[in-house]
């Protein structure tokens, strides 16, 4: 480990008394794989109540977007409650980010007790750390009665075996690229941008994604990245998880899987390469795109909501619909990414409680921030998507006021301002008529009650009506 500078970090040393850069590697640590949701939501207060809302957790979220670190400003934000590094690696560890708890007291984490680690936490960290005293598989807990609360955190897993058990990755149609073959196709996943010579087309919450050309056509890889809250079981499932579903998910809205690799260091997933990027950088006409008329608006969300409702009929809920997921191909025709978070329900009146919230704030039905998964909250997201194609706005922005799109809802609602006032002016072929009623669409479906939010049919049916 590296030598730590100034005081020594004791268990009763408080939090907002940590160095900078202390903080500062903790957050390297707990930012990846949104972490710091994870921890924020499992803070309470001394009364016992959850300490941060959901408009806490969307304001951390802007800090993402702001290339601010959210788990520091959650660190500073908790540490004015004169809370203890005690406290922290209790949470540290009640959530298994043993590396960061390891960091602030070792021997919390190697010592007293011998308790063994399931295999899953055991890979949690990432690979430079796996040489570390520190990794010597026994763990145990600042105060004993926390011991315990490391059990829980295996449900989400089990909650999955019945996919896990069903997916046979070698059994599918895909092809099983060479991690070898990627690597030569990639440039060696050549991590410069395109402008500058190199490979990445973007980079996720699970990996980086690079353009590749194999068999005379383009494609996407993604290489999935360990992360230090995300074990290399997880990761396997995730993957596992993602060909399944993509197998059985082919439709003109929904992005092809080529194929993937699992031989290598990382596991792959190979994609169609969508040349138009994504919605989110199309609409904000990065890299000097020409804006998208309005017409042509229409008929993404049209085709978008065909594939949202091709993976509701199928049982699937998508759970991170936004435009960095929303793809385009040559002629503009969207295709949705991203199964990985997806995952089946079985029936669609049954909703599934989970520990891990995923998605990204700005786009969460309230409900979904809770944990709850239901296909209503695909409808909500879809809704903040509505929102910025009419306006044409990324969904967080921290030099505006509000600072999330879905917010313009109520200023609207209090007749402070008109969905008017707001339409993107970078296009010239609108008309009121037409805005007016997918405006009442996204409203709609931006309803807090998931009960008032309409389905999917419905909102095709909508949107067919909306001719321009
Ligand atoms: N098949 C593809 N063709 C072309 N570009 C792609 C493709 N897949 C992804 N990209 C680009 O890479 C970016 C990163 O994708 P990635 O899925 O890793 O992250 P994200 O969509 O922003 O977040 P999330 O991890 O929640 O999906 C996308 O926004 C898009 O610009
Ligand atoms: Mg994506």
């Amino acid at each position: 480990m590296e030598p730590r500078m100034g005081e020594p970090v004791t268990d009763s040393t408080y939090v907002r008394c940590l160095s900078y850069g202390l903080v500062r590697r903790l957050a390297e640590l707990i930012d990846p794989q949104e972490g710091w949701k994870k921890l924020a939501v499992d803070i309470s207060n001394p009364s016992g109540e959850s300490r941060y809302s959901q408009v806490h957790i969307r304001k951390f979220e802007a800090f993402v977007q702001m290339g601010k670190s959210p788990t520091c400003e959650l660190l500073y934000d908790w540490g004015t409650t004169n809370c203890t590094v005690a406290d922290l690696v209790d949470l540290l560890i009640r959530n298994q980010f043993l590396a960061p708890a390891s960091l602030l007291l070792p021997e919390a984490v190697r010592m007293p007790q011998e308790v063994t680690l399931p295999l899953s936490s055991q890979e949690t960290l990432p690979i430079h750390e796996k040489q570390l005293p520190v990794q010597e598989k026994k763990v145990a807990s600042v105060k004993p009665a926390l011991a315990q609360s490391t059990e829980k955190q295996h449900s989400d897993s089990s909650y999955s075996s019945q996919e896990n058990s069903s997916s046979q990755s070698s059994n599918t149609d895909f092809q099983n690229f060479l991690f070898h073959d990627l690597e030569s196709i990639t440039n060696n996943f050549d991590v410069r941008p395109e402008s500058a010579g190199g490979n990445k087309l973007g980079e996720g919450g699970f990996g980086i994604v690079f353009k590749g050309y194999i068999n005379g056509k383009n494609v996407a890889v993604k290489k999935l990245i360990a992360m230090v809250d995300v074990s290399v079981q997880d990761l396997k499932q995730q993957f596992e998880q993602e060909i399944n579903i993509m197998a059985k998910c082919q439709h003109e809205n929904l992005v092809e899987l080529l194929g993937f690799s699992s031989d290598g260091a990382q596991p792959c997933l190979v994609y169609e390469y969508m040349p138009n990027g994504s919605l989110l950088d199309r609409l904000a006409c990065l890299d000097e795109t020409p804006p998208i008329p309005w017409n042509m608006r229409c008929k993404i969300v049209q085709g978008t909501a065909n594939g949202i409702n091709f993976l509701h009929e199928n049982n699937h809920i998508h759970r991170d619909i936004k435009s960095a997921n929303i793809l385009l191909t040559d002629t503009y025709v969207p295709k949705i990414s991203d199964f990985g978070l997806a995952r089946a329900s079985v029936t669609f009146t049954q909703t599934i409680m989970t520990e891990r919230i995923v998605g990204t704030a700005a786009y969460m039905a309230p409900e979904a921030l809770r944990g709850e998964i239901t296909p209503k909250s695909d409808i909500f997201s879809f809704g903040v998507v509505l929102l910025e194609i009419i306006t044409g706005l990324p969904p967080v922005d921290e030099n505006r006021e509000p600072q999330l799109l879905l917010n313009i809802k109520d200023e609207i609602e209090d007749e402070e301002a008109t969905i008017e006032d707001y339409v993107d002016e970078k296009m010239s072929d609108w008309d009121v008529p037409s805005i007016h009623k997918m405006y009442s669409i996204a409203d709609r479906c931006l309803n807090d009650k998931k009960t008032r939010r309409p389905d999917i049919k419905m909102v095709q049916q909508q949107l067919q009506d909306i001719k321009t």
